[in-house]
């Protein structure tokens, strides 16, 4: 028999995907195994088929027959002796030796996994899973389907043992069906590790049957029909440990302080430094509350939360969050003030380090470790040794490990998930205060120890809730509901979720971002038959050549099985437009615009070119262009968004630049915006009419704040049929 070797080596290498026969798919499978080699030779599953396992494969051999009923309809019995078995399913962690490690091996005999650990054994069923046709993820009976499965024999092992996400339901309540899907989703490509964001300033998820109010208060905001959140009771987090157990994924809670717990303060002022009584905030907020350390109440609050909570979550792990507290309420607090002098401390932030300690204490005479923010190691000397989440800087884990502590990899720059993949208007509205995150850019992420001693425990993506917070966002959008939000965030976390799980996977010698492209391209079917919502990715530019004064495009689609269409004319394309069958030549870049198609349902944003602004450079950064649209014949007013454009206080040149069109246009009065509250107003300072430079403005801007929406407002003067467009550009100057 004719053996094709499809062993992953070194990642620039061309992989030769010998198809072996006319109806067998090379293996496309993410994360991508160790060692898989593919054999001549397809097995069909039959009704009739067997199953044998041990008791311990239990769990995963029902996970396996759920698997498969709904798609095929098989009903596989469990066969009399092990020898006659289709399906073999074992755990031996000899034959394995690494752990979560399994072997696949598919033959004319059957099917046989042997997992190192009941992990292991539900990896090898995830990678049998991902050899069959797309539609056996289906829950929906596919009776036209031949399930055919290639000859293989697969070694495989991760090369990390931490391949996290982190969920934020406190900023929205997602429902456990949804937290059960996403962690369904995590598992079918291998990620172990659900940091469950469950409090923050705008919720309390968690019932803690000591401090009721806790859920009863700070589970909500708003009131009455207008009262936005939840909470999941101890069953619901049970029976979510439960699901999440048999598809090998740890669940961390998360229970935040000393900042981002303004929801328990409202429940309870005491926890605060000045007992204030405050309100759930129902847009994004981040409170300057913190938890009072001078009080013995807030330490008996905390032995209490933990208690319940580690006495429900079986993880070894506890997460206490820590990041980001602003420290003014500890300064200006007599008690906590006492506490610094009692402990020697110099610095108001070694407060937050002295409360780490206490509570990295409490937690090992539980037999937990902590896990928190970066912060819970920046902050003074802690003594028990923490699991560090650095979402900063990655050289910051040679701190972690010098100080004793291990890390985890989760720098906001390439792992926030909450980022847009990239700037095509039309995107959709998603976190600002960094530049968006590209698949590539997210899959490209170096995952190193950046220290001698190995102390990086792998990767996490997250997933933060604070653009729509409790819905609100996507409330406010017309034909969008608040149901859409669970949408909204697969449409964030996929697929850029699958680079997150091949990074911890593979290590940085195997992973190949054009294999990996090109494995993408065949998941897309999975996701669909998942009923898993994702962003559907424009069409691949593989060749763009000037020819003569022209530009040709030659194309290939991101998704296997789509359509390209594409429009000559610089017009949004849609689902008569063209369809792309060879190269095309356009007399300007931005005259060509192309989508992908997906079964004539889903489509893509069109491919975007983002202006040259480089002879623009003296003016700034780009915030916002103008079309003849935006203006009024006569006087009118422009609004557009500037979130993310001034970021800081202090003081902006704003200016507006035209770059077509020859008739009469001025700017008037100019307004800013945080939300629909006016910051700032400003007058030109120099205007110029028809001229390029048409407007300048300076501004103070004193309220900064990340995360909330700034707009400005500028009046405009034309005479009729306005033809003009611009460029509005920003420039810091103090
Ligand atoms: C964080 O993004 N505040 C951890
Ligand atoms: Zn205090």
């Amino acid at each position: 028999m004719k053996k094709i070797i499809l062993k992953w080596m070194v990642a620039s290498a061309a992989l030769a995907f010998t198809v072996p026969q006319a109806d067998a798919q090379p293996a496309a499978i993410i994360p991508q195994p160790l060692h898989i080699e593919q054999q001549d030779g397809l097995l069909t599953l039959r009704a009739d088929m067997t199953m044998a396992y041990a008791a311990e494969c239990e769990p995963q051999a029902a996970y396996l027959r759920q698997a498969i009923i709904g798609s095929t309809a098989y009903r596989w019995s469990t066969a009399k002796k092990k020898e006659r078995a289709d399906v073999v399913l074992e755990i031996d962690a000899r034959r394995v030796p690494a752990t979560e490690g399994y072997t696949l091996t598919i033959d004319r005999s059957g099917v046989k996994i042997c997992g190192h650990d009941n992990g292991g054994l539900f990896y090898g069923i995830q990678t049998f899973l991902q050899l069959l046709p797309p539609a056996i993820h289906s829950k929906a009976y596919q009776p036209d389907v031949e399930w055919k499965v290639p000859y293989v024999s697969v070694s495989d092992a991760p090369n990390r043992p931490w391949r996290g996400m982190m969920l934020d339901v406190a900023r929205y309540f997602y429902d456990k069906e949804f937290v059960k899907h996403y962690i369904d989703m995590m598992a079918m490509y291998k990620m172990n590790k659900l940091q469950f964001h469950l409090i923050d300033d705008s919720g309390w998820r968690l019932e803690i049957k000591k401090y009721p109010r806790l859920t009863e208060v700070g589970a909500w905001a708003g009131t009455d029909q207008n009262r936005l959140g939840g909470y999941y009771s101890q069953d619901d987090i049970r029976e979510i440990i439960d699901y999440a157990a048999v598809r090998n994924v740890e669940i961390i809670p998360e229970i935040e302080f000393p900042a981002h717990m303004l929801s328990a303060v409202v429940a309870y002022p005491w926890l605060s430094c000045t007992g204030k009584q405050h309100e759930v905030p129902r847009q994004h907020f981040i409170s300057r509350d913190l938890l009072c350390v001078g009080k013995e109440s807030s330490y008996e609050f905390l032995a209490d939360v933990l208690e319940e909570t580690v006495s429900l979550f079986p993880s070894k792990y506890i997460n206490i969050g820590g990041d980001e507290a602003v420290y003014d309420r500890w300064k200006e607090c007599p008690k906590c003030q006492e506490v610094m002098k009692r402990e020697g401390l110099t610095n108001v932030s070694e407060l937050q380090g002295y409360l780490t300690n206490v509570v990295a204490n409490m937690m090992k005479e539980k037999g937990k470790t902590v896990v928190g923010w970066e912060e819970i190691i920046m902050r003074g000397k802690v003594s028990q040794p923490v699991v560090a989440v650095i979402w900063h800087e990655v050289a910051d884990t040679i701190k972690a490990s010098e100080t004793g502590h291990q890390a985890i990899l989760s720098p906001a720059t390439n792992l926030y998930l909450d980022f847009p993949e990239g700037k095509t208007p039309g995107e959709i509205k998603a976190a600002t205060w960094m530049p968006p995150i590209s698949l590539e850019k997210c899959y490209s992420m170096p995952v190193n120890d950046y220290s001698p001693a190995s102390t990086v425990l792998g990767v996490q993506g997250c997933f933060w809730s604070d653009q729509f917070i409790h819905g609100t966002l996507l409330q406010e959008l017309p034909l969008l509901n608040e149901n859409r939000s669970e949408k909204y965030a697969e449409y964030l976390s996929f697929p850029r979720l699958l680079a997150v799980a091949e990074l911890g996977w593979c290590d940085n010698a195997t992973r190949s971002w054009q294999s990996f492209k090109q494995r993408l391209s065949k998941q897309y079917a999975r996701l669909d038959h998942k009923g898993c919502h994702y962003r559907v990715p424009e069409p691949e530019i593989v060749k763009m050549t000037n020819v003569g004064d022209k530009v040709c495009f030659e194309l290939a689609p991101s998704v296997e099985g789509s359509t390209i269409r594409y429009t000559t004319d610089g017009s949004y394309p849609h689902s008569h437009s063209a369809i792309y069958t060879g190269k095309v030549t356009v007399d300007r870049q931005s005259d060509f615009r192309a989508i992908t198609e997906i079964d004539s349902r889903h489509f893509s944003l069109p491919i975007y070119f983002e202006p040259d602004f480089s002879a623009y450079e003296q003016y700034g950064t780009f915030v916002a262009e103008w079309k003849p649209a935006n203006l009024s014949a006569g006087k009118g007013v422009w609004r557009f968004e500037a979130t993310g454009k001034m970021v800081g206080n202090g003081t902006y040149e704003i200016s507006f630049v035209r770059t077509r069109g020859t008739k009469s246009l001025a700017f008037g009065q100019l307004v800013q915006y945080k939300r629909d509250e006016v910051l700032a107003q400003a007058a030109p300072t120099i205007t110029a009419d028809a001229s390029t430079l048409t407007a300048t403005y300076r501004l103070t801007q004193t309220a900064f704040e990340a995360g909330v929406p700034f707009y400005i407002e500028v009046e405009t003067d034309c005479g009729a049929d306005p033809d003009a467009y611009g460029y509005v550009f920003v420039k810091k100057v103090e």
